[in-house]
This record gives structure tokens, C-alpha cells and sequence, in this order.
């Protein structure tokens, strides 16, 4: 265990993805700054994070964490991710007030709220009827049924079980979600209702921690005329196979648009990184694009020559474009982030998703509208 001052503690647990690992860190920080010693609980060692990254916080495992409790530390509060759940039954154990954590959209915790109460399957029945495709689902509107966040989910039923997991609230006495409730003010007061505990919105929370930034990518940004550049990014647990990686790189060369790309290793299905991949696709690269593994992307977005965002809609992803005023290209990869698709689609209107597989024709056509039509002027203002 690393060495720490004694002061009130925070126990934060988070899961190992950087899209949750995110935010609770940022949270730590600002907890941090108001007197509160910070402890992170993770799983593994250096899983999470490590006081190399965090001066200040300590690192300790699960394990850990209850015998420093046992042995009559200051914790005085467990804030936990709501996908670690189970912690929600260790603050009871141990009689320590809890916080769940949320790091998603308010409307995704309303559609888990609403999914836990169905039948699942019935509800699978009605999603595999092709003329319920289009129509809206009760208390869900405007989502239709192609829109829900189900799919990559795996069965319904262990789905609809964890939904019940993540929304019941155990001890919990408040709800941190990271969200700006100017975007979703209906769905808080709802989930406010739903879960009568108060629902606290925060954010946008940014900062970077697991991998390693490319840097360089921003010397190629600042030679590129303002606007023009198409920044495509995944987040950190996405995965594509090579057939949608040629498709992706084809559509954006096709686009004459210059791009930049992280590719994190790993995530070509059965590929370290990018060998899998035919050799055309560095020639294409070389001559419009650049590639990294993992780039710093905030302050990417930022820059003046980003004319676009090519996400997968995780939540930070979604918040750090909409801050910077970036028209967005969606291809959610699970059913959380359709519904982010859709609503910046179609509530927010500060993007465009792609319909159906990806396809090099398909890619084409919306980098232009994102890029150079004045349909990304409007998108531009709304974001801002
Ligand atoms: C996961 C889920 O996939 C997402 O849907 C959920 O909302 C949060 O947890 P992740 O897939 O990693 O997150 O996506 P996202 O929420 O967008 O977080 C990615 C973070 O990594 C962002 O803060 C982004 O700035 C950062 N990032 C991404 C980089 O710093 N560099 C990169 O090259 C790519």
C-alpha cells in the first residue's frame, strides 16, 4: 500500500475503462482539492491507476481497502461506479455512507429504469417485429424500437438483470451523473423521481490517464487549414473488424478531406494494431492522413483545424465535442451509445449517424456533409 496523510478519506472504485476511469478521477481531484484524502479501491494493482499519474491519492486493492476500514481509517464515504454495484453491499457491511457514480447520459439511466421493469421476453418479441421497427416505445419517445439500446448487449434477460443491479440504489444517498443538465432536464427530474434519492449532475469531467498521448498529431493538426480536418476516434473498448477498418480508411480517403485516426492497439478484431490490414491503407493514410495510437484528444477537439468528429458516442466523447462546438459523425458501437447517436441526431442536432453497415460510400458522404456543407454550420452553432 502507498503512504498517505491522514485526513477524511474518499474511497473511489471504478472499472477499468477509461470512459468510467475518467471522470471518477476528475471527481477525486476536485474532492481532493476541498480537504479530502482520496483512495482508489481497484481490483488488480495498477489497474485502474497509480500515485505515479495521481500525486496524492492512494491506490490500494479491494482487499485492501476493507482491512483499512477494519482497522479504523477515516473513510467516510464510498463513491463507487454504478457498474461496481457490489460495493453498494460492502458500504452496508462496513456502515459507510455511499454515492453511486454515474458516467453516463440521464436518458440512458431512464431507459435502464424502464427496460428493468419489462418482460423481457416480450419485449425481445416486439423488437423482432419488423413493423414495430419504426414505432415510438411507450415512455421512451423519441426512440423507436430500432433505436434501443440493446443491441451488443448479448441476451436480453442478463441485460434487463443488470439494469436492475445498476438502478437499484441499495444504501446510496445520492447519484453523481456526469452530464450538464441543460442537455437532458427531463430525464433528471424523472430519474430523480424514480430513484428518490437527489440525482446530482456534474460535468463535463476531462482529463486523461491509461494510455500514453501521441503528441505529434498536434504539429500535423496546426499545418491543416481551419475546419477541414475529420478527427476520428473509438474511445477505449470499441473494437472493429477489418472489413469496417479498410471500409472506414477507404470512405475517408475517398472524402479528399485530410483525417486523423486513432487506431488503439487492439482494437482491429485479431490484429496487435494495424498489420492485419492491407498495405493500400498506409499509402491512404500517408497521403491525406495521420495515425496514432491514442491522441490527446481533448485537446484535439479544441484545435482550429477540426472540422469534425468521427465517434463511436461514448458519453466523455460526446460531452468533450459538444464543449468544443464539433459537428459529429456517429457509429455507436453498443446500445448505450445509440441512444447518444440518436439524440444527437435528432434532439441535440449537432450530428449525423450512420445508417446501416459501415461502407465506404456511406463514410464518404458524411465526412463532406460534415466537413464542407453548410448543414455543419448550423450543427457548429447548436453545439456551441
Ligand atoms: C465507455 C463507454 O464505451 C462509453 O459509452 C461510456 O459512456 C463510458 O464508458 P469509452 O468507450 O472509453 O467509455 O468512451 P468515452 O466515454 O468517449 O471515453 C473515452 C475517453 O478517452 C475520452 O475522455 C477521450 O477524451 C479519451 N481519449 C479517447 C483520448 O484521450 N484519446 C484518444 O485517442 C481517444
Amino acid at each position: 500500500m502507498e503512504k498517505r496523510e491522514a485526513k477524511r478519506s474518499i474511497v473511489l472504485v471504478s472499472p477499468p475503462a477509461q470512459g468510467h476511469v475518467t471522470p471518477m478521477m476528475q471527481l477525486g481531484k476536485a474532492l481532493n482539492l476541498k480537504g479530502f484524502s482520496i483512495t482508489v479501491a481497484q481490483r488488480e494493482r495498477n489497474q485502474v491507476g497509480s500515485s505515479q499519474h495521481f500525486p496524492g491519492f492512494q491506490f490500494v486493492t479491494i482487499p485492501e481497502s476493507v482491512l483499512l476500514q477494519q482497522q479504523g481509517s477515516d473513510i467516510v464515504c464510498i463513491i463507487y461506479d454504478e457498474l461496481m454495484y457490489f460495493c453498494g453491499a460492502a458500504a452496508k457491511e462496513l456502515n459507510l455512507p455511499s454515492i453511486i457514480f454515474s458516467t453516463t447520459t440521464a436518458t440512458h439511466k431512464v431507459f435502464g429504469t424502464v427496460l428493468s421493469k419489462l418482460n423481457a421476453k416480450k419485449f425481445l418479441i416486439d423488437m423482432e417485429d419488423p413493423h414495430m421497427q419504426d414505432k415510438a416505445v411507450e415512455h421512451l419517445n423519441p426512440f423507436r424500437y430500432k433505436d434501443v439500446p440493446t443491441s451488443g448487449m448479448g441476451p436480453l434477460e442478463p441485460y434487463f438483470e443488470l439494469c436492475r443491479e445498476i438502478i437499484n440504489k441499495r444504501t446510496a444517498s445520492a447519484d453523481i451523473i456526469t452530464m450538464t443538465s441543460c442537455l437532458e432536464k427531463s430525464s433528471l427530474s424523472w430519474l430523480q423521481q424514480e430513484l428518490g434519492i437527489p440525482v446530482y449532475p456534474l460535468g463535463p469531467l476531462h482529463i486523461s490517464c491509461l494510455l500514453e498521448e501521441d503528441k505529434s498529431c498536434i504539429e500535423w493538426l496546426n499545418k491543416q487549414k481551419p475546419r477541414s480536418v475529420i478527427y476520428v476516434s473509438f474511445g477505449s473498448l470499441a473494437q472493429i473488424g477489418t472489413k469496417e477498418a479498410l471500409e472506414m480508411v477507404c470512405g475517408l480517403s475517398n472524402s479528399n478531406r485530410p483525417f486523423l485516426l486513432v487506431i488503439r492497439p487492439g482494437s482491429i478484431l485479431g490484429s496487435e494494431w494495424i498489420e492485419s490490414l492491407p498495405e493500400e491503407v498506409s499509402k491512404m493514410v500517408s497521403k491525406r492522413g495521420y495515425i496514432v495510437k491514442w491522441a490527446p484528444q481533448i485537446e484535439v477537439l479544441a484545435l482550429p483545424a477540426v472540422g469534425g468528429f468521427w465517434s463511436h458516442c461514448g458519453w466523455n466523447s460526446t460531452l468533450e465535442g459538444i464543449v468544443e462546438g464539433v459537428p459529429m459523425f456517429s457509429t455507436p458501437y453498443n446500445g448505450e451509445q445509440k441512444l447518444k447517436a440518436k439524440y444527437t441526431e435528432s434532439v441535440w442536432r449537432i450530428g449525423i449517424k450512420l445508417e446501416g453497415e459501415m461502407e465506404r460510400e456511406g463514410v464518404e458522404r458524411a465526412v463532406k456533409r460534415l466537413i464542407v456543407d453548410e448543414e455543419s454550420a448550423g450543427m457548429r452553432e447548436r453545439a456551441l
